[in-house]
């Protein structure tokens, strides 16, 4: 793609989310736009192709036995407004609608005042279990008396984090019941600041499992970081006017679905999916472990020991649709992926933040976009209409249409006879070969 001009001062300070359209401009004007209302800049744009994005060479060093990439769509998702910032939101993935949905629900929540967003801090666990403790109540006190001398210890290990102001700041201690035996297990609580922070959680640890193995008087075994990050959680809210989403039978019909999902787990589990496909997109355009999310997400679902949805909605007095997410969010700007994905830095860069728990607040508003806008589809015309016709042209692709206009007119005459078929799309892309 060839550089495009760098935006004025002037068009800068016009900086905006509010971008329509984006699906009927080129890559090269959509990039422009990217460029005119985020803080990324024309030379920043180049690691979006292929040829110039991550290379084989960068892959090596990153994983082991290495014999190439993976290419997933990045797109953006358009019109979110947090804490009254307009951002451009990185997504990744694979799943047709999924952008252009959490644009859609952006846009609606954008005319409320978009997302409003906390968190509660950068905070993770590490667990170190100590087995065959013979007094495992009196342990837990001998623990419990030497917690500033373990958490000074697991600063000296880093120093680095002490110095950017995060670092240990606690223990707990859990006795659990297994069925083999009690498990003294020691939480180390450290704040990692703007790392996901599994490697320093880990190194700590593992560095003080010793002094805990000898005041306990029992034997360390796993010293592990804990993914359900109940101490990390971001939480996300919005309104959605009930004249937007199309009238108060529609805000209903959303409440009644979000109830079946609270009170359902076969529901849960499918209204869960949606909120990740907007998390996961964000997550992995930032480089960030979309497994540990993901596990943080379950985990927090079953917290009070049934599975339920992370998201809730309700209808406030004006008769419009409120909804909101808290979700554990352990993700970092800083170390992994993140810190080497030339692709990564871009999309952080994008949505100019300055530190992961702002992140992670973006991420949990683009999964409250994608979880409403799903509801919505559901609660109304249903999730087929919307679905088919992106999955149309990517059923034409695969039938060999190769150009934009034979994509169109395969995909289109599929929509229309409802027939969205590989053997269909092959017989139409035929006749429009042969006219
Ligand atoms: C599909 O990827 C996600 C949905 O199933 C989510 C939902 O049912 O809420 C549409």
């Amino acid at each position: 793609m060839c550089p495009r001009p760098y935006p004025s001062e002037q068009e800068r300070i016009m900086v905006t989310s509010r971008l329509s359209g984006l699906k009927d401009l080129t890559v090269e004007e959509r990039r422009d736009r990217i460029v005119a209302n985020s803080p990324v800049e024309v030379e920043d744009l180049a690691v979006l192709d292929p040829a110039d994005g991550l290379g084989v060479a960068e892959a090596d060093h990153m994983v082991e036995n290495v014999i190439g990439v993976l290419g997933i769509p990045v797109g953006v998702a358009a019109n979110f407004t947090v804490n009254g910032r307009d951002v451009l939101v990185p997504m990744a993935t694979e799943e047709p609608s999924v952008i252009a949905a959490a644009s859609n629900a952006a846009r609606i929540a954008r005319s409320a005042g978009g997302f409003h967003t906390s968190s509660s801090g950068p905070v993770m666990r590490a667990q170190i279990q100590v087995i065959d403790v013979v007094d495992p109540n009196a342990a837990k006190m001998r623990l419990l008396q030497a917690s500033d001398d373990l958490v000074a210890a697991a600063n000296e290990v880093d120093p680095m984090l002490v110095s950017v102001g995060g670092g240990a700041i606690g223990i707990e201690v859990h006795l659990v019941e297994a069925a083999e035996q009690t498990y003294v297990v020691v939480h180390l609580i450290v704040d990692v600041r703007d790392a996901m922070g599994a490697n320093a959680v880990n190194t700590m640890a593992e560095a003080l499992a010793p002094q805990i193995a000898e005041i306990a008087q029992g034997r360390t075994l796993m010293r592990i970081l804990s993914n359900k990050a109940d101490l990390r959680l971001a939480r996300a809210s919005a309104v959605f006017p009930a004249a937007e989403l199309g009238g108060e039978q529609v805000v209903d019909n959303i409440v009644h679905s979000a109830a079946l999902a609270d009170a359902d787990p076969y529901r849960a589990a499918t209204h869960n999916k949606g909120i990740t496909n907007g998390i996961t997109a964000v997550v992995l355009a930032t480089g960030n472990d979309t497994r540990a999310v993901e596990a943080g997400l379950h985990s927090h679902a079953v917290r009070d020991g049934r599975y339920s949805s992370v998201s809730r909605f309700e209808k406030n007095r004006d008769g419009d649709l409120v909804a909101s997410i808290e979700v554990p969010m352990a993700v970092g700007l800083v170390g992994g992926a993140t810190k080497v994905h030339p692709v990564a830095r871009l999309a952080v860069k994008m949505t100019g933040v300055t530190t992961a728990s702002e992140l992670a607040e973006i991420i949990v508003a683009a999964g409250l976009a994608q979880n409403l806008a799903a509801l919505r589809a559901l609660a109304t015309e249903g999730i087929q209409q919307g679905h088919m016709s992106l999955h149309a042209r990517n059923i034409a692709v695969a039938a060999g249409a190769t150009t934009a206009e034979e994509i169109a007119a395969v995909a289109t005459r599929m929509v229309e006879e409802k027939k969205v078929r590989q053997e269909r799309a092959e017989e139409i892309l035929a006749e429009v070969r042969r006219d």
